[in-house]
């Protein structure tokens, strides 16, 4: 049998490719090797192959989890520190990882989300009172603020903790500890004497990290103490603290709550924030397209500005939902994730994957393949996710919220935030490019835009 060898980039004695990645801007690198090298390459990471994947016809089958599972390594290994065996960093076939997957489907679900709605706005409000308190020479860093809107909202929902964002000016210590041991787990990355040099860092991962579950462990004991609190809230961390996995009848014990919290602040907060930002981007970029969503907003939501949107309204705000999915597209927060094969493989006929072998499907160049997106595929258009283009296109060629049975649990919860702030946004300001700001990523777990600041201006245009 022929099978074709995976390119490689060159390489250099002992180190392989390790050190010819940007380590500032990893997945941009990767992405332009993967116009260079194609639908498939790997490296080598001092002698272990990294393999990478964006030819859409490659994740379609790499997307049947019979063969292929997901593979918690490298730096998202490290982010066990925080997350332990949270849904996020957990391997599939841990205990704890099915068990809290049944227990938290509930939580997650269409459902409760209505349930959430009403806190949503609490905090989409806060966002938009201060827009309208700025005087007019005030820029908003528009990152932060919306970085604001998805902790505080997370907060609220998950285990109704106000972070109190909008009330301060820097973030929550909580937040500060956070990104700081996210960002110390990025910087870290198996080569030989690293310690040595990062030993003021690891330090600090470990104070931070105690910090932060102590927290949290006191929130959830607090609520253990309060029974009255515990049946008329409906927060997740309530359905964690009653619900039973049916597989099993287990509960979830309160390390692993903890964890999932850690998880959901992970996960649930830069993620929306950069979807949120690179959407305003996109409507900034777009004057016919941000027109139509003025029309949606005003058709759907109306002129009044203190009738809060429902549950409802905001399902109905079809286009915008159509502009956040093409953010996602053009630039998936979440950038690339891992899996490996449960068995020895051939993929697209011949190449061959070992077993275990860590293959990244690396989703921002999926998002681009002009297979499936035509001939201009950095063209933002929110018509790709009309009705009729969504019905047509080949499956496993839009995986911003990842795979299967692993895929983002927290997707609904996610789109139904975002379109509420974008309406609100929308339905009081008109927004001003001060700066004509160009996309310029910064890349953490997440990736989002660098330095992007806006005016706003109250809407005149309805007068
Ligand atoms: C998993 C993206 C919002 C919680 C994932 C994965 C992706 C992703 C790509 C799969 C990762 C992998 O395969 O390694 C996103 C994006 C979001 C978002 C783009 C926003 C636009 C949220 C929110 C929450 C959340 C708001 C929670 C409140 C999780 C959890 C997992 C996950 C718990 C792990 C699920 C499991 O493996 O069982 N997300 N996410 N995410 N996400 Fe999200």
């Amino acid at each position: 049998n022929r099978l074709s060898p995976i390119p490689q980039p060159p390489t250099k004695p002992v180190v392989g490719n390790m050190l010819s990645l940007d380590s500032t801007a990893p997945v941009q690198h990767l992405v332009k090797l993967a116009k260079e090298l194609g639908p498939i390459f790997w490296l080598d990471m001092m002698g272990a192959p990294l393999v990478i994947v964006s030819g859409h016809d490659l994740v379609d089958e790499l997307s049947d989890e019979k063969r292929f599972d997901k593979a918690v390594r490298g730096s998202l290994r490290r982010v066990r520190a925080v997350g332990g065996d949270g849904l996020f960093t957990a391997d599939t076939k841990e205990p704890n990882w099915s068990k809290a997957h049944n227990i938290l489907m509930q939580p997650f679900g269409n459902r409760a989300m209505q349930s959430y709605h009403p806190s949503m706005v609490d905090i989409a409000e806060q966002l938009v009172k201060k827009w309208e308190r700025l005087n007019a020479d005030e820029e908003i860093d528009v990152v932060h603020d919306m970085t604001a809107l998805t902790l505080d909202t997370i907060g609220l929902c998950g285990f109704d903790y106000r972070f109190n964002s909008f009330y301060r000016r820097d973030y929550h210590p909580f937040v500060e500890s956070l990104v700081r041991s996210l960002e110390t787990i990025m910087m870290t990355r198996g080569l030989p004497l690293e310690g040595l040099w990062m030993q003021k860092r690891r330090k600090t991962l470990t104070e931070d990290v105690a910090f932060m579950n102590k927290m949290v462990d006191e929130i959830i004991a607090e609520r253990r103490g309060n029974t009255d609190a515990t049946s008329d809230k409906k927060d997740m961390l309530a359905a964690m603290m009653t619900g039973v996995d049916r597989a099993t009848g287990e509960q979830l014990d309160d390390v692993n709550i903890r964890y999932q919290i850690n998880t959901f602040l992970i996960a649930g907060h830069e993620t929306t924030s950069g979807l949120l930002s690179c959407t305003i981007y996109a409507l900034l970029k777009n004057p016919e397209i941000l027109k139509k969503c003025y029309e949606e907003v005003d058709r759907v939501l109306g002129p009044d500005v203190n009738a809060r949107p429902t549950y409802q309204q905001v399902t109905q705000l079809t286009y915008i939902t159509q502009c956040l999915k093409e953010a996602l597209r053009l630039w998936p927060p979440a950038p690339a994730y891992g899996i490996a094969p449960l068995a020895d493989e051939t993929i697209g006929g011949k190449y061959k994957l070992k077993k275990n072998t860590f293959v990244t499907i690396l989703v921002m160049a999926l998002h681009r393949d002009p297979s499936v997106w035509g001939p201009n595929p950095d063209v933002f258009d929110p018509e790709n996710f009309s009705r009729e283009a969504e019905a047509k296109r080949p499956i496993n060629a839009w995986k911003p919220f990842g795979n299967g049975q692993r895929a983002c649990i927290g997707r609904g919860f996610a789109m139904h935030e975002a379109a509420l702030a974008i309406g609100m946004i929308l339905q009081r300001f008109k927004l001003i490019d001060i700066h004509r700001y160009q996309m310029h990523l910064k890349e953490t777990l997440t990736v989002k835009p660098d330095g992007f600041k806006i005016k706003v201006r109250p809407r005149d245009d309805r007068d």
